[in-house]
């Protein structure tokens, strides 16, 4: 057993670094009971060190060399916290070859390159740990690691975008449209100066990448993601939601099936008995159905300093154990199955479509035609407004082909008695 204290270096200091130095200090007093062993921040890589010095108690902590960490033998663990491809890849393969340990909270990287950065761990017997890279403080990826292994996962249904949720819960709850919603969530820091990474689904594609391929235990990346955003969701779609018995969420939903593992992010309708229909706000959830454990639902704060250091510092004491025990890197790459990931147009899903039709006679008739015609069923039809000569019809399909549906779309958005098509969402 190793007894000599451990050195960590940290790379970053944004808000997610400064967050972990400042979870490290207030559990100083708890580490060696906990841990059996004193942890000392030894080193901290900023580009700037004079921003950087006014963060920490004694900035001779701080160098803007990666030099200086890499080749500092003492160093036993590194903390990747500045986000991007490179350096930090560059970085995580050098300390991982050099013999030290790597916790990142880098879901750009992972979700790319995870196969690579497990392969470099596997290979140097270290530890690698990415807890913080999916939902930020809630522990998702060492429950579906260790906790739920002995399932066979069907299906995982998140809520991973904090900035979306809030922005989706502030159109339900005070009618807000799209853009003054996405302007407030930016006034409160929630949202980024651009936003389309968050709004269009693609940071939600990132993290329902690595949950699936740990989930299902085959690789899935980024690409293989299909991501589309909550820009073109009105308050009038949301209203209708409504009245239907369900909220609009940006869900994040990977399924094992059969013929090959699905992996979407778009809106959907969902039920509000639905527990994920609750989850509001910059919150974010798990929604996990195993076959032994049945339903389990993971919810917490997905984003911030305090709680996605807590998951960052989480794996750190994890890490500390594991070099005292002489055990690093037992935890390896869960992906030892190559499963097919399914195309687009072989998927089914039920839809909501709004429509902007002329109100007479025989149309709402066409419309369930085309639907039919293409074997997409119908469960729900409502025709609610008019607006000059035009009715609004809203439809809610049955469970029905994605290639089915595309094709029904393409013919209504020929007739000469639809005026557009304002809506097509996914219902969960
Ligand atoms: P951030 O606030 O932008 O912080 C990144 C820090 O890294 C900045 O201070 C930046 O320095 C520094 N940095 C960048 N490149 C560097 C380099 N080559 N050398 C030294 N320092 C460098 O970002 P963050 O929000 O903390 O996010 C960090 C990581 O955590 C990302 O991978 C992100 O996806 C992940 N994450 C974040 C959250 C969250 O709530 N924020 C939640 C989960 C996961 P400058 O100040 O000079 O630019
Ligand atoms: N931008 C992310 C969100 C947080 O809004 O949930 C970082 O993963």
């Amino acid at each position: 057993m190793k007894d000599q204290k451990i050195q960590v270096a940290l790379l970053g200091l944004g808000t997610v670094g400064a967050g972990v130095y400042k979870v490290l200090e207030s559990q100083k007093k708890e580490m060696l009971p906990k841990l059996g062993t004193e942890v000392e921040l030894k080193k901290i890589l900023v580009r700037n060190l004079q921003k950087a010095a006014a963060k920490v108690n004694d900035p001779s902590v701080l160098t803007d060399d990666w030099q200086e960490i890499i080749t500092d033998g003492e160093i036993d663990i590194v903390i990747e916290v500045m986000g991007g491809m490179e350096p930090a890849r560059t970085y995580i393969l050098e300390a991982l070859n050099a013999g030290k340990n790597v916790i990142t909270a880098n879901k750009d990287l992972i979700a790319v390159d995870g196969k690579s950065l497990m392969d470099a761990a596997k290979s140097a017997g270290k530890d690698f740990f990415f807890e913080a890279s999916v939902a930020g403080g809630i522990p998702i990826i060492r429950p579906l690691k260790q906790s739920l292994e002995a399932n066979h996962i069907s299906e995982i249904v998140g809520i991973v975008n904090g900035t979306t949720n809030f922005i989706l819960t502030k159109m339900t709850e005070e009618n807000m449209e799209f853009a003054d919603a996405l302007k407030l969530a930016q006034d409160l820091g929630y949202a980024e100066a651009d936003p389309t990474a968050d709004v269009e689904g693609l940071d939600a594609a990132r993290k329902l990448a690595i949950l699936a391929s740990i989930a299902f235990h085959s690789r899935v990346s980024f690409e293989d993601v299909y991501a589309e955003g909550i820009s073109r969701i009105t308050s009038r779609d949301i209203q209708y939601a409504d009245e239907m018995g369900c909220r609009i969420k940006l869900l994040a939903v990977a399924r094992n099936t059969e013929d090959g593992i699905e992996v979407n992010v778009h809106p959907m309708l969902i039920n509000r008995r639905h527990p994920l229909a609750s989850v509001n706000d910059s919150f974010n959830a798990v929604f996990v159905k195993g076959d032994a454990v049945g339903e389990t639902m993971f919810y917490g704060r997905g984003a911030g300093e305090l709680p996605t250091a807590s998951a960052i510092v989480g794996d750190l004491f994890d890490t500390v154990k594991n070099i005292r025990y002489q055990c690093t890197g037992h935890v390896n790459c869960t992906c030892y199955k190559t499963l097919p990931i399914k195309k687009a147009g072989d998927k089914v899903s039920r839809y909501y479509i709004r429509l902007q039709v002329e109100d007479r006679l025989g149309v709402l008739a066409a419309v369930a035609s085309v639907l039919g015609n293409n074997n997409v069923s119908i469960e729900q039809c409502i025709q609610k407004h008019k607006a000059g000569d035009l009715a609004e019809i809203v439809v809610i399909t049955e469970t029905v082909l994605e290639r089915n549906f595309n094709d029904s779309l393409q013919i209504l958005k020929t007739m000469s008695m639809i005026k557009e098509v304002s809506a097509v969402t996914r219902v969960y």
